[in-house]
């Protein structure tokens, strides 16, 4: 990160007055979806493109929405609860809801110190926060950040030795689980990020970093934050063999070789004999695998549409894995187009035990910083809970297939 510390100092009232104007700006946000066209104010869209946008033509993106949006409630009326209960237990942790933060690399340009300010706001409502490798901030802070449990997400950046420090750290800092991201071999075609001219952004000199001034002159609160932060950040959490952190730079050829594999498990279970959890399921077959390897929670994932475009949304493929595991000590996580506690309600009625959020609270730390995040879980929260009283459900355990019915499925079979 860029050694410029009489800016940062200079900057530091500017971020002050950021932080209370954005964050008066949420009283006016009723929805995740408000709370995004904040995003969209705030950040600029060479920055931001980074976070809305998807895989080659974004067909998945699309569909992990709409099969939300076409997905009904059939409630069961005539029944009142004092409390509704939305406790349960996610990989040995108590969480206050069934909503996890899920890992979002560099969360860091989007909000000084990103990462730590997500993990404080979701840790304080009760609930675990997953650390991305890809992440700005160092993986002990984030952890000493958060007053909760906290998940550490691995790719194999650098290769085994990199990936061996990282794992040693996380154990040493007390993350409580290991995440192992299979669904990366190599990374998505992401074309907004082409066409966006981000890569000369970052990559560029002067010359070509100037063409941003118009746009950047647009979003003065994210600059002047982004430059009390020091500007552009490295990777601290992966530490290369001489020790440094990998540069931004070198993200796009790291990728093409931090796929985990099977083979991998082996010896990672080895490194890090707690819990394990694998992200990126997306068949029957592979759910099986995951616990065959000794994973006892996995997460159907798409990359929230950002890896291999024209797979099915993963309220699809939920509805195939979920019945298969259920009789498996496997504990079935779900995340992608998360973006309300309706959503929520319908990814546990369809067999998910939680849900991990990704967008969703990178929007929020974007549009507001802490209080974004802490206005997002507590909208998903209340909107839950209302969904749960409404569909005559006291308890997470209630939920069930006979309250939600996919519309596709009844156009489809034309009843
Ligand atoms: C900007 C961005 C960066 C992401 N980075 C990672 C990552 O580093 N590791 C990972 O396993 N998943 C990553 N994901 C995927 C999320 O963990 C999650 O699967 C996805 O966002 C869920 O979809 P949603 O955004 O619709 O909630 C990323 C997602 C986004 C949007």
């Amino acid at each position: 990160m860029a050694d410029n510390g009489i800016l940062q100092t200079l900057l530091k009232p500017f971020h002050a007055s950021t932080v209370r104007r954005w964050g008066k700006r949420l009283a006016h946000c009723f929805t995740i979806g408000d709370i995004e066209k904040l995003f969209a104010r705030r950040i600029p869209p060479v920055v931001g493109d980074y976070f809305v946008g998807g895989a080659s033509d974004e067909r998945t993106l699309r569909d992990n929405l709409a099969a939300f949006q076409q997905t009904r409630f059939l409630p069961n009326y005539g029944v009142s609860y004092d409390e509704i209960d939305l406790t349960t237990t996610i990989a040995g942790t108590d969480v206050s809801m069934p909503v996890i933060a899920g890992p979002v690399g560099s969360l860091r340009t989007l909000w000084p110190k990103g990462e730590a300010i997500a993990a404080k706001a979701v840790g304080e409502a009760g609930t675990i926060c997953t650390l991305s490798t890809l992440s700005g901030t160092r993986l002990e802070d984030v952890r000493a950040a958060s007053p909760h449990d906290c998940w550490f997400q691995l790719y194999l950046v650098g290769g085994k030795e990199v990936a061996m420090k990282g794992i040693e750290r996380a154990k040493n800092a007390g993350y409580s689980a290991l995440m192992l991201t299979i669904d990366t071999p190599v990374a998505g075609l992401r074309y907004r990020d082409k066409r966006n001219g981000s890569v000369e952004a970052i990559n560029g000199g002067l010359l070509q970093k100037m063409k941003f001034a118009p746009q950047m002159s647009m979003h003065l609160s994210w600059l002047t934050s982004h430059f009390h932060d020091g500007g552009l950040m490295d990777f601290p959490n992966v530490e290369l063999p001489g020790g440094q952190p990998m540069p931004y730079a070198d993200i796009g050829n790291q990728l093409q070789q931090s796929a985990v594999t099977w083979d991998d498990v082996a010896w990672i279970r080895e490194a890090w004999p707690g819990e394990i959890v694998v992200k990126g399921v997306h068949t029957v077959n592979d759910a099986r695998r995951a616990a065959d390897a000794g994973a006892k929670t996995i997460v159907v994932s798409n990359h929230g549409g950002r890896q291999l475009d024209r797979v099915p949304a993963t309220l699809d493929m939920l509805r195939d894995i979920a019945p298969q595991m259920r009789d498996s000590d496997v504990d079935v996580l779900m995340d992608g187009g998360i973006r309300s506690g309706g959503d929520v309600a319908i990814a546990l009625a369809t067999g998910a035990k939680a849900v991990l959020i990704g967008r969703s609270y990178a929007y929020a730390l974007g549009a507001a910083g802490e209080a974004g995040v802490t206005t997002a879980l507590g909208m998903l929260r209340a909107e839950l809970e209302h969904t749960m009283r409404q569909l005559g459900c006291g308890k997470l355990e209630d939920l069930n297939e006979s309250h939600v019915r996919d519309c596709r499925a009844i156009a489809a079979a034309g009843v």
